[in-house]
Formats: C-alpha cells, sequence, structure tokens
C-alpha cells in the first residue's frame, strides 16, 4: 500500500506533510507543531477532525500553516470532490499528533467516518501517529492492544512521553513536545546510511579555567557538533556525544557526555574510545573548539585586582583529533578547520599534519555561532564545496561524504 518516496539528501528529508489533529487537550501543541514544520520548510496541510475544534481552532492553524484547514468530507472548495485522495497525493507522509484513544481505535478497524480517517485509509504514503490520552486510558489492555496492532500494520507510533498530564495525573501517555516530535519525524525519513556504526563527537567550546570565575574560552556554539551528531543519529548510527560548553539542549538519541576543559575532554574521548573499543570502522569527528593552550596555574581563589599588569602563563594542550588519528586501528577520523585567511591551503595543511581521512573547512566567520555554515569538504581527491545551508544540512551531506568514503 505504501509508496517508498525517495529522500533528496542533504535537503529537508519530508516537504510535504499532512498534520491530523484529533480531539484531545494536546491539541494546542499541534500549534507549535505546525510552526516548527513550517519552519522547517515543510509544507503543511493540516485536516481537523470536528473534536480537535473544540480544542483549538482551525483559524489558528490556518494562520499557522498558512493554508486552508479542512474537516469535512464534503467540502465543496477541494476541486475533483474526493479530498481522500487529494489532500494527501504527493505528500512524503501523514503525522496524526495528537491521536486520541479512539481515534488509534478507529484507525485499527479501518474506519472511514469522517475527513482524517478517511485520508488515513485512503493514504499511499507513510502514517505516523503521536498518541496523547490519560494514562489510564494509554495503559488500558484495548489501547496497547491497539497500539501493537497498528504497530504490525507498519504505521509508526511517536511516543507517547512520561509526565505530568492535563488531568492533573504524572504518568505516560501525553503527547511528545513540538521539537521532539518534528525530530523524530526528520529521524524516520533519513535513510539509514550509517546502521550499524559507531560515531564518536566532539562540539562546542572548551573553558580553561584561570580562578574560580573566569576562562579563557571562544566562540563555538557548538550547532555544528550537535547537528552532526543528531545526523548520525538519525542516519542509524550508535553516537556517542563529548560536549564542550553550550547552550544547546542533547540531541535524541545519542548518549551525550559533558567534558568542558580540553584535558577532560581529551580523558573523555580517549576512555570512549578504549571502552567502546573503537577501530577502523568506526568514526571519530572533531568538531569541539579546544583550546590550544590553558593556563599553567589554576587559582583556587578569584584573583584581586590591582594596579599593576597580570601575566598568565599557558602551556600547550594535547591534540585530540592528532592523538586518535595516530592510534593503531585509529577510526576513521575526520576534522574541523576554522580558519579566517587562506582557508584551503590551512585547511589542507592540517589534514596532512594531523592523518586525516577528510577535514572541513570553514571560515570562522560563516561558522561561529551562526545557524547556517558554508563548508568545503577535503580529502585526498581535492576539494568538495558544499552551498551555504542550515547546519543540520551541512551534517547530513558531510555524513553522506565520510559514508561514501567509508564503502
Ligand atoms: N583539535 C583537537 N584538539 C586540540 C586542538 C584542535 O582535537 N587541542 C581539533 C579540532 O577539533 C579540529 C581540528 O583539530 O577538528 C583543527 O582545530 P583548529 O583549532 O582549527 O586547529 P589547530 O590544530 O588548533 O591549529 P590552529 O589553532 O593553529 O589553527
Amino acid at each position: 500500500m505504501q509508496k517508498n518516496k525517495s529522500s533528496v539528501l542533504g535537503k529537508l528529508v519530508v516537504s510535504k506533510l499532512v498534520l491530523g489533529i484529533t480531539g484531545g487537550i494536546a491539541a494546542y501543541k499541534a500549534a507549535e507543531l505546525v510552526r516548527l514544520l513550517v519552519k522547517a520548510g515543510i509544507d503543511v496541510q493540516v485536516v481537523m477532525t470536528s473534536a480537535a475544534c473544540q480544542f483549538i481552532t482551525p483559524v489558528t492553524m490556518q494562520a499557522l500553516s498558512g493554508k486552508p484547514v479542512f474537516i469535512d468530507m464534503w467540502d465543496s472548495s477541494i476541486s475533483n470532490g474526493m479530498p481522500h485522495i487529494e489532500l494527501s497525493r504527493n505528500a512524503d507522509a501523514i503525522l496524526v499528533a495528537p491521536a486520541s484513544a479512539d481515534f488509534i481505535a478507529k484507525l485499527v478497524h479501518g474506519r472511514a467516518d469522517d475527513l482524517l480517517s478517511t485520508l488515513c485509509l485512503a493514504r499511499d504514503c507513510p502514517l505516523l501517529v503521536a498518541p496523547a490520552m490519560n494514562k489510564q486510558m494509554w495503559e488500558n489492555p484495548a489501547t496497547q492492544r491497539n497500539i501493537k496492532q497498528l504497530k504490525a500494520d507498519g504505521i509508526s507510533i511517536l511516543g507517547p512521553d512520561s509526565g505530568e498530564q492535563a488531568c492533573g495525573e504524572v504518568g505516560l501517555g501525553r503527547m511528545l513536545e513540538a521539537e521532539a516530535l518534528l525530530a523524530l519525524v526528520n529521524a524516520h525519513f533519513t535513510p539509514k546510511l550509517l546502521a550499524g556504526k559507531r560515531v564518536l563527537i566532539t562540539a562546542g567550546a572548551t573553558l580553561e579555567m584561570i580562578d574560580p570565575v573566569r576562562a579563557i574560552t571562544n566562540l563555538s556554539s557548538g550547532k555544528m557538533g550537535y547537528a552532526i551528531a543528531q545526523a548520525a543519529a538519525d542516519m542509524g548510527a550508535e553516537v556517542t556525544l563529548v560536549s564542550g560548553a553550550t547552550t544547546l539542549n542533547a540531541p535524541s538519541q545519542v548518549n551525550t557526555v559533558y567534558a568542558t576543559s580540553a584535558q577532560s575532554m581529551y580523558q573523555a574521548v580517549m576512555s570512549n574510545i578504549a571502552t567502546l573499543k573503537f577501530g577502523t570502522e568506526d568514526i571519530f569527528i572533531s568538531v569541539a573548539a579546544v583550546a590550544d593552550y590553558r593556563p599553567v596555574e589554576q587559582h583556587k581563589e578569584k584573583i584581586k585586582k590591582s594596579s599593576s599588569s597580570l601575566t598568565i602563563e599557558l602551556t600547550p594542550n594535547k591534540d585530540i583529533l592528532s592523538d586518535v588519528a595516530s592510534l593503531p586501528n585509529a577510526p576513521f577520523c575526520v576534522g574541523f578547520a576554522a580558519e579566517t585567511e587562506n582557508l584551503l591551503e590551512y585547511a589542507e595543511a592540517k589534514r596532512q599534519a594531523k592523518k586525516l581521512p577528510l577535514i572541513v573547512a570553514n571560515l570562522a566567520i560563516d561558522a561561529l555561532g551562526s545557524d547556517e555554515n558554508q563548508v568545503t569538504l577535503l580529502d585526498k581527491n581535492g576539494a568538495h564545496p558544499l552551498e551555504r545551508a542550515p547546519k543540520p544540512e551541512v551534517a547530513i551531506l558531510l555524513l553522506q561524504h565520510v559514508a561514501n568514503m567509508l564503502q
């Protein structure tokens, strides 16, 4: 029944989505979900059940999606009079969020007594369902049986989440937050090019403490490294992220450990490589902006101001990437070079000096803190410039290149 859409790697993996909203208090979260989907460049067609309209108005969803919202089977504005076919035509998927217990039961039985259930029955694209209900309703054997049946029918179940519920109870059943749903939808459609691979990534800035309140750091936001960690997990890899200082939320499906100084990051990387028994089949991507130097002395107390000048003596840190690349049975190592001048020349020199199969060259001005990046991949075959793109897209293209090199 389902057709397999070929995805365009490096671009959005989902470009057109039908979002079905059913009746439940979590319908309010669908507004944020539409906003995020649209922001991600996805064309969203909202279809609501009449019960959903009791919780949130079609006007809200229309304003956020920028398109008319459909509720009724008999809507005369649908050109061919067959909304159950027309609305999901060319859609990459139908996502029902929130999906009430009642709607889930309907799907199990293949009922088609309103527009959304008819659309689901007549679809030729994947169906993803985000349950949202009270804890007792979720735990009820009838619901559990229904969920099992939907899974057996090839329908993907996203969530539910655990936590405080609208009814005041705490437990499993509430709908996943919009951001988590967007991440899962993307993950669902990303080709699993790195299935079976283990990937270790460093990201963010390091902090070299001078005294308890002052540190030497840099402007790295961690966005590029986190995007690579998320994309690698979406591509099926088992991912460990060693994160330096950043304000970002940990990516989903990634084992994230924190190490803020260059020395602690070195130890975290080396111990993960040893514990996970990394070999030539595995991948290390060093995105962190690691401090090259640290203060010789870390003052225990705050340094007090005086009128004389202050000299802080610095000593070099070990180069994590170089040392990993020099290990016997070293994993496939990818470096990053953020330069302010002579980009390709300096980056290629780093690739060779650190004995890396691949380095990602970017200008510091393009990379630091920005949501987008413009990079050139350098390997033994030369330079492969990529177009400026949001960091999650750059991450997918980079990992696609890595997967090709590993083949
Ligand atoms: N790197 C590292 N450990 C360090 C310094 C850098 O693992 N102590 C890694 C970075 O994560 C990056 C690559 O090495 O992948 C290049 O880092 P960069 O700071 O651009 O280069 P450096 O080797 O430090 O040289 P320079 O600062 O002189 O440009």
